[in-house]
């Protein structure tokens, strides 16, 4: 037990994280560093290609990331929190409070998608291609905060994280379309390569993470609070 204290005195843990965790990772590690005051953190925010990228190379110690799409038994993915996927338009689009659009009531809207190597584009096109649709992309952008200003601007719609829609962002500019098929329920996993050994710095935040998803999902309901028409479907 000493020992292990002593271990978690001083050291580094390296994060990997999704575009749509960055909204919550500071957090926790925020808490976690209030314990472990000691630590060196660095975080890393990147998209899922990127993440996957790292994870095969070794560059951060634990990712919270989707699925990945090959498992093996290199790999150790434990779920964690909800990442629910939503239509986002402008509080002034003619969709707006509309009720179960139909997907194919969509094909006309401009689209803005994420830059290629995102697994929210993924998704996206997923969930199209499932209605033998295809959206009419107008703009690709890297950026979930630009995305968001992209739709406030009039530019068009997008799918978008329900973490990337807290309290504070959109300025009440932003509404949550009802359209079959989303939100598209996901789930982040954080995940480890068992090809080297988790530090105890690493295994400690890994549990300290896991105990911490309770505030992750209070934010969620905060988030879809704000956006209360989309309640039912969501809980
Ligand atoms: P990304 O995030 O679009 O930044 O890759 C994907 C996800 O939240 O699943």
């Amino acid at each position: 037990k000493l020992a292990d204290l002593k271990g978690l005195k001083r050291g580094r843990l390296r994060l990997g994280v999704l575009t749509t965790a960055k909204y919550v990772a500071p957090e926790i590690l925020g808490a976690f560093c209030q314990v472990y005051p000691g630590i060196d953190v660095s975080l890393k925010v990147t998209n899922r290609e990127n993440i996957l990228e790292r994870l095969m190379g070794h560059d951060d110690d634990l990712y919270v990331m989707g699925q990945p799409r090959e498992i093996n038994d290199q790999i150790q993915t434990i779920p964690f929190a909800p990442n629910p996927l939503v239509m986002v338009a402008s509080v002034e689009h003619p969709l707006a409070g509309r009720c179960a659009i139909p997907l194919s009531a969509l094909a006309d809207e401009n689209f803005i998608l994420r830059e290629p190597g995102s697994g929210i584009r993924d998704a996206v096109l997923a969930q199209f291609a499932a209605g033998g649709l295809v959206p009419r992309v107008r703009m690709q952008l890297g950026s979930n905060e630009a995305i968001k200003r992209a739709i406030v601007g009039g530019l068009g719609i997008a799918v978008l994280s329900l973490h990337s829609l807290t309290l504070e962002s959109g300025g009440g500019r932003l509404a949550l379309l009802d359209v079959e098929g989303f939100p598209i329920m996901r789930r982040w996993h954080l995940v480890y390569s068992r090809a080297r050994e988790l530090s105890l710095i690493a295994r400690t935040f890994l549990d300290f993470a896991i105990d911490y998803e309770p505030e992750i999902r209070a934010r969620l309901a905060e988030a879809e609070e704000n956006f209360a028409s989309l309640r039912d479907r969501l809980v």
